[in-house]
C-alpha cells in the first residue's frame, strides 16, 4: 500500500519544492495579472479638479477632463478596466442627478467613451452617493416604518442602468442590494436595445465596517440609521450568500461579486466551488486599503508585499476579478 503522495520524511521533504526561485516559480499556481484588476475612480463636476481623498492616500475625486490621462495610464498599465461614482452638485430625496442623462457620472462616461473608446468602464449603479438622506434607494414611511422601498428603488435603478448604458457605460453593476434588482435591470436594458451589456451585480454585499473610508470619498454616508436592512450581515448563514448569487444568476446576472474580499475569502470560495463558470469579482474595499496604507505609512508594514500577498490571498480564494485602490501600483509592481 505504498502511496507516493502519503509518504513520509525523509522520503517526502516539501523543502524540495521552495528552494529556489526558479523551482518555486515553476509550481506557482495563483497569479495576478493587471487585466484582472479594476480600479475605482471618484467624479465630480468642475475642471482641473484632482481633490485628494484623505483617508484613501494616493485617491481624488477628480472632474471629468481629467479622465483622459486617467484612461491613458490605465490603458498602459494594461489594467482590466474602471469603475465610475459620481458625486452630484446637490442631492434630494430620489438621487434624481444618477437618472438624469445630464448627470455626473453620464458626463463622465461621454468624455471617457471620447478619450479612450477601448478602455472598459464600468457604472456603479446606486443611489447612496445622490440621494438627501444617503441611503440606496427611495426611503418610504410604509405602516410606521420607515425603510427603503425595494419596489419603488426598482423602477429607479432600472433607469440608472438605462441611462448610464445609453451614455455609453460598458458594463453595469448595481450595488444596492435590492430584491429583483438583476431582473428589472436585465428587461430594462433589453428594451431598450442594450441586451449586449453585461451586468456586474453585487451579488452578496454585506453590511460592513469597511466601508468607512469609501463613505468620505463618495460623500454616501447615511444620514440616519445604517444599511443593514438591505445588505447582508456578516453573521448571516454563508449560504445565504449563495441564494443571493443564484438569484441574481436566474434574473441574468453575467458576473458576480463578493464584497468585501478579505473578510470574506470563505464565502468567494463557497461561491467558486458552486458556481465554477461564473466570473466572479472581489471588492477589495475601502478599508482594506486604507488600514495597510495607515500602518505602511508608520513602517509597521510593508506595503507592497502586503498588498500584494492580500490580492493574491483573494485570487487563490477563487476571484477571478479584482477591483482595488492598488490596480495601478499593482499593476507597476508586477512589472
Ligand atoms: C454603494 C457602494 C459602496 C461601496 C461601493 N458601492 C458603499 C456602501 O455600500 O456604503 C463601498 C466600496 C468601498 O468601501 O471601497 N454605492
Amino acid at each position: 500500500m505504498e502511496n507516493p503522495s502519503h509518504s513520509q520524511f525523509p522520503a517526502t521533504r516539501l523543502r524540495r519544492l521552495r528552494q529556489n526561485p526558479a523551482v518555486r516559480r515553476l509550481v506557482q499556481e495563483v497569479t495576478l495579472a493587471p487585466s484582472n484588476m479594476v480600479l475605482p475612480l471618484f467624479i465630480r463636476s468642475g475642471k482641473g479638479l484632482r481633490q485628494p481623498i484623505r483617508s484613501m492616500p494616493g485617491h481624488s475625486q477628480i472632474s471629468p477632463d481629467q479622465l483622459p490621462a486617467e484612461l491613458e495610464e490605465v490603458q498602459k498599465l494594461g489594467l482590466g478596466g474602471v469603475i465610475l461614482f459620481g458625486i452630484p452638485d446637490s442631492k434630494d430625496a430620489t438621487g434624481s442627478d444618477s437618472t438624469s442623462d445630464g448627470g455626473i457620472v453620464q458626463q463622465a462616461l461621454a468624455v471617457a467613451k471620447r478619450a479612450a473608446p477601448d478602455v472598459l468602464v464600468m457604472t456603479d449603479v446606486c443611489f447612496c452617493e445622490y440621494t438627501s438622506h444617503g441611503h440606496c434607494g427611495v426611503v418610504n414611511d410604509k405602516s410606521g416604518r420607515v425603510d427603503v422601498d425595494n419596489d419603488a428603488t426598482l423602477e429607479l435603478i432600472a433607469a440608472q442602468a438605462l441611462s448610464h448604458a445609453r451614455a455609453g457605460a460598458d458594463i453595469v453593476a448595481p450595488s444596492g442590494m435590492m430584491d429583483g434588482m438583476i431582473g428589472a435591470l436585465r428587461r430594462r436594458l433589453d428594451q431598450h436595445t442594450f441586451e449586449h451589456v453585461p451586468i456586474m451585480s453585487y451579488a452578496a454585499k454585506y453590511a460592513s465596517g469597511f466601508y468607512g473610508p469609501f463613505r468620505d470619498a463618495a460623500e454616501s454616508a447615511p444620514q440616519f440609521g445604517d444599511r443593514r436592512s438591505y445588505q447582508m450581515d456578516p453573521a448571516a448563514s454563508p449560504g445565504q450568500a449563495l441564494r443571493e448569487v443564484e438569484l441574481d444568476l436566474a434574473e441574468g446576472a453575467d458576473m458576480v461579486m463578493v464584497k468585501p474580499a478579505l473578510a470574506y475569502l470563505d464565502i468567494l470560495r463557497d461561491v467558486r466551488v458552486r458556481f465554477p463558470g461564473v466570473p466572479l469579482a472581489a471588492y477589495n474595499v475601502s478599508g482594506e486599503f486604507s488600514m495597510v496604507k495607515a500602518a505602511a505609512e508608520r513602517g509597521w508594514i510593508d506595503e507592497r508585499a502586503v498588498a500584494l500577498e492580500s490580492l493574491l490571498a483573494i485570487r487563490r480564494a477563487g476571484a477571478s476579478i479584482l477591483l482595488t485602490y492598488w490596480a495601478k501600483q499593482a499593476a507597476a509592481w508586477l512589472r
